[in-house]
């Protein structure tokens, strides 16, 4: 084992258990690329700047090149005693290449090189989670256009309340899985800053060129203050709100899909290769997709609010505290990717049963406030025709029937206005079109819905694939 590149003022060996304790390289060594990128570009400033010399450069870039390799074929041995992935690169440099190595981290700290790195990492990782949403959201498209014909109850407070098409139901995630893309798209604005030449704190006494070092990362910005550079993990923190709120979003759907599945609802059954059994019931065949994303929706809810409370009343500058931002973020990234990847591959093995839904938006007096629209059209004012149809529905209700069901004379008992024009008003079908209005279940507004969806995201995988 290698001294610690601290270990100058120490008189005493590191204790075995601090050691354990303080390390992070189990889960730090996934920055390895983001760090080797870093490095190579601060490498090459420094060299440019003339503060190396170009020969120790290039025995660096090269050096740096070889441990990605070993690491990328599983040959690097990652060692708990050098703390982070930043000292294990470094050493293994060292091994490698010998004292050009130690020039290496000059004009830099661990504590610019990190928050470099965790943002290499999230820039990265936030790019592939948007390509991911892109494909998420067109599978709900295909999804509801393949399901247009289909008419179901829409619902307040879990209580039947008016016919919607399943399509436009679906469609309304695809709004929040739109709204969740832009999110992702914003937090990247604030991921691309370039901290490094903060140093541990203050700046470094080098005539550093920060720009170029950010040019040769494809950041669009350098960080302006070098405390606040080294402190900062608002993007982090941004990026787990981001996916707390598409993963609430994942929950909710997910919600429904259980429900719906349900003997209860019969509304949509999920196909062999997406369920589940049960070990001791020989009957069952379980929602555990829906399930367990909804399940998960708490745990990176849990991510935001852990990173937040590690972050909240720590004095500047950087405190040992924020490498628990680690462990949070990645797990994030990796349950919300999952559950991108399981939704995307799932839409297409849900089975709608088209019958189920229609006859349950058809009981239920789902269309009363339709007939209180016909009222008000025949003169009679909303407030009045509210109330004769309240007890027109009494009435049915009482005896077993709909609105649609009652005899004209029935109906006349309560709404001598009405007329025989009204039964065909009384279908789903002619309660869903007549709200043709921009945002409505309409079918004709709900087919233009999913094709500006279609030009959306047309639009977003051409400026995505530059
Ligand atoms: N492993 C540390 C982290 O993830 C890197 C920075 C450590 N800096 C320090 N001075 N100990 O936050």
């Amino acid at each position: 084992m290698t001294d610690k590149p601290w270990a100058g003022r120490f008189t005493q060996k590191t204790d075995g258990r601090v050691e354990a304790f303080t390390s992070s390289v189990d889960v730090d060594s996934r920055l390895y690329k983001s760090d080797i990128q870093g490095s190579i570009a601060h490498c090459r400033m420094l060299a440019r700047q003339g503060i190396i010399s170009q020969d120790d450069a290039d025995a660096i870039v090269k050096g740096l090149g070889e441990i990605e390799k070993d690491i990328e074929s599983g040959r690097f041995v990652f060692d708990p005693a050098l703390e982070d992935v930043h000292m294990n690169i470094e050493n293994a440099l060292y091994e490698r290449i010998g004292p050009a190595a130690r020039k290496l981290h000059t004009a830099r700290s661990r504590n610019d090189q990190v928050a470099l790195d965790t943002r290499l990492y999230l820039g990265d990782e936030t790019v592939s989670l948007i390509r991911r949403l892109v494909c998420l959201r067109r599978a709900i498209v295909n999804f509801a256009n393949d399901h247009m014909h289909v008419v179901m109850p829409g619902y307040t407070h879990l209580q039947r309340a008016q016919p919607v098409l399943f399509a436009h139901h679906m469609m309304a995630y695809y709004e929040m899985f739109s709204r969740d893309t832009q999110r992702f798209r914003e937090c990247l604005a604030r991921i691309n800053v370039m901290p490094l030449g903060s140093a541990a704190l203050a700046g470094a006494p080098y005539p550093l060129d920060r720009e170029y070092t950010a040019s040769l990362l494809g950041f669009d910005d350098i960080s302006a203050n070098s405390m606040d550079a080294v402190s900062d993990r608002d993007f982090a923190i941004e990026f787990l709100a981001a996916a707390s709120i598409c993963m609430v979003h994942f929950s909710r759907l997910s919600e429904e899909l259980v429900l719906w599945s349900s003997s209860e609802f019969g509304f949509i059954e999920l196909s062999d290769s997406f369920s589940t059994g049960s070990s001791i019931m020989p009957q069952k065949k379980n929602p555990d997709v829906p399930e367990l994303v909804r399940g998960k929706a708490g745990r990176v809810i849990g991510d935001l609010v852990a990173l937040l409370v590690t972050m909240k009343a720590l004095p500047l500058c950087y405190n040992r505290d924020m490498q628990e931002d680690k462990p949070v973020l990645f797990d994030a990234v990796d349950t919300l990717r999952a559950c991108i990847d399981i939704y995307t591959a799932m839409f297409p093995n849900i089975k709608v049963n088209d019958t189920v839904t229609r006859d349950a938006a058809l009981r239920g007096f789902l269309n009363a406030t339709d007939m209180a629209d016909y009222l008000v059209g025949k003169g009679v004012p909303f407030r009045d025709a509210h109330a004769c149809v309240g007890r027109a529905v009494a009435f049915a209700a009482k005896n077993g029937r709909e609105l649609h069901e009652l005899s004209l004379e029935e109906i006349q008992r309560f709404a001598p206005e009405a007329d025989d024009d009204l039964f065909g008003l009384l279908t789903p079908e002619s309660v869903i079109d007549r709200r043709n209005v921009a945002g409505g279940t309409g079918r004709e507004r709900v087919m233009e819905a999913i094709e500006a969806a279609r030009r959306q995201l047309s639009d977003e995988e051409k400026s995505d694939a530059k």
